[in-house]
């Protein structure tokens, strides 16, 4: 593993309200980003809104707003949800802001001296929603935008383009590495759809709008809104700024792990493009592209239209964090596409965190009170083969949450913590506490049980940490931990050893089918 670790999300259009779709994403990097800092790696997680193009300034106009009030509004309206998220980011990047534009400015100078960027005229086809150029082939007879559906606008102007050329053959060098792209179908697809066919050169400015960075050299012409926004990876660390630290600490270092997560939507972008302005630039690739799937419901995409987009707001104020952190990470299998359905997010609730997790800290706890007035019996070495059997297991499964986490199959390791904890019901349903503490003679197994079942509580709520983040603190302070608590704290077997427990609440109540099926229905819907 290396020593640091710079997670980003997409920056989001703020061309409308943040919605469940952005929510996952953001969850999914703010739970890499707290399990990175949990292993000890200095770890800066970013995200931000990419706020120039011509669907944000047709917007705007329809309100009567200028782009600029029309952003600030709705960028701050992301910050404040992902306040109340508490998602861990270290900045807020905006594109409108200062530091970014110089940044763009620069590059766009650079590549123009470099010669990587020619002026041409542009005849095809662009989708405004996707802000996507596309062939005629590509939108085919009835002109639509290969990716959304939505029709095109034929265009027509004078351009800048960018030499893809010049760089496919050298990326391909890296996109060709293990998990470069990830997941493997999407590389293939890449490849298949985009790079076999042969790579056009990318139109980089645009004139017929305003809303973006001017082009000094030519200033009717501005960045076209991709290349403007990739830029944002590096702007936000600094680079070509006076105070770089960051950028040499977070990007221009073999030490730092760097991680792009981007929606099934925008791969093309970052994984073909973004090399190759990388590689023009001279700087080093990311480590990663992982691309996650999309989130619909029972009818399908996410869209206005449609009226079906999932509000995030009503989930988490009748649910909240956990619970909904906690929904997304098991129930979409991450880096597949995933459908939202309230039966399946009540189900999850009631399964895992209620029955499952919840019911193991809540009766097993009670039980030490009882038994041993709330202290945790020392750690032993198990007596018979099923109390070996789980002692191993503990371990089994840090080592296997670790190697799946660290590959980012973030639902396959939450599902590795869900089955020891499973383990742990089966195993008190096994060795029945209960009678073990009607004999004296039955002592020593009774305690040697306890602690395990407290050891198992100790640690799987360890690795849950990253998600269950309202309710872990909780847990390590029913054990009666008073020290701040350390990754590496769940290899020592006696860390628990005479710990004097707390009174603890149910962690998570169980939800009434119908009466949350009716209030998710009533409520989800964003306006
Ligand atoms: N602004 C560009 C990204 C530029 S990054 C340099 C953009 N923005 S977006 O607002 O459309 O958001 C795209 C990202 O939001 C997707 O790639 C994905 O990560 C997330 N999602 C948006 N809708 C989603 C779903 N329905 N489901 C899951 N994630 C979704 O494209």
């Amino acid at each position: 593993m290396k020593k640091r670790c710079y997670i980003t999300t997409p920056i989001y259009y703020p061309s409308g309200n943040a919605h469940l779709g952005h929510t996952y994403c953001t969850i999914m990097a703010d739970i890499i980003a707290r399990y990175k800092r949990n292993r000890g790696v200095e770890t800066y997680f970013l995200t931000g809104t990419d706020e120039h193009g011509q669907k944000i300034q047709n917007n705007a106009e329809k309100l009567g707003l200028t782009p600029q009030q029309y952003v600030d509004g709705i960028a701050a309206k992301f910050q404040d949800l992902w306040k109340e998220l508490k998602i861990s980011n270290d900045d807020f990047i905006r594109t409108t802001q200062e530091r970014h534009i110089k940044v763009v400015s620069e590059v766009f100078s650079r590549f123009l001296k470099q010669g990587d960027i020619y002026l041409g005229n542009y005849e095809g086809w662009y989708c405004v929603p996707c802000e996507s150029f596309w062939t005629n082939v590509q939108v085919g007879e009835d002109h639509l935008c290969p990716d959304c559906g939505r029709p095109v606008n034929k265009a027509r102007e004078e351009s800048y383009f960018f030499k893809c050329n010049k760089y496919l053959d050298i990326v391909l060098e890296d996109f060709e590495k293990p998990k470069f792209v990830f997941p493997e179908s999407r590389k293939n697809e890449m490849l298949n759809n985009f790079i076999k066919p042969g790579l056009d050169d990318l139109c980089v400015s645009r004139t017929s709008f305003s809303w973006g960075i001017q082009i000094k050299e030519n200033p009717k012409h501005v960045v076209y809104v991709w290349l403007d926004a990739l830029i944002n990876y590096i702007s936000a660390l600094g680079y070509l700024s006076d105070d770089d630290s960051l950028f040499k600490k977070f990007w221009d270092n073999d030490d730092v792990e760097i991680i792009h997560l981007v929606g099934a939507d925008i791969s093309r972008f970052h994984t073909i493009y973004w090399p190759m302005f990388l590689k023009a630039l001279n700087l080093r690739q990311p480590d990663r592209i992982f691309v996650h799937g999309l989130l619909m419901t029972k009818d399908g995409k996410m869209s206005k239209s449609k009226g079906n987009v999932i509000a995030p707001q009503p989930l988490i104020d009748r649910y909240g964090l956990d619970c909904l952190r906690y929904y997304l990470i098991r129930e979409i299998n991450f880096g597949s596409d995933g459908v939202f359905t309230p039966e399946q997010f009540i189900e999850r609730i009631n399964v895992d965190l209620v029955n499952n997790y919840g019911n193991l800290v809540n009766r097993s706890l009670n039980m030490i009170k009882k038994y041993f007035d709330g202290v945790i019996p020392q750690y032993v070495e198990g007596i018979k083969e099923i109390d070996k059997a789980i002692q191993d297991e503990v371990l089994k499964t840090i080592s296997k949450y670790e190697e799946l986490m660290d590959d980012l199959k973030l639902s396959e390791a939450t599902n590795e913590v869900m089955l020891l904890v499973d383990k742990a019901n089966k195993y008190i349903q096994a060795k029945e506490p209960w009678t073990l503490a009607k004999s004296e003679e039955n002592i020593d197994e009774l305690k040697m049980v306890m602690s395990n079942i407290a050891r198992i509580i100790f640690v799987s709520t360890m690795l849950l940490k990253p998600i269950i983040i309202e309710n872990y603190n909780k847990v390590f302070n029913y054990l009666g931990i008073e020290k701040e608590v350390k990754y590496k704290d769940i290899l020592d077997v006696h860390y628990l050893d005479n710990l004097k427990l707390k009174d603890c609440d149910i962690l998570y109540k169980r939800l009434n089918v119908n009466e949350e099926l009716q209030y998710i229905k009533d409520n989800i819907k964003q306006v």
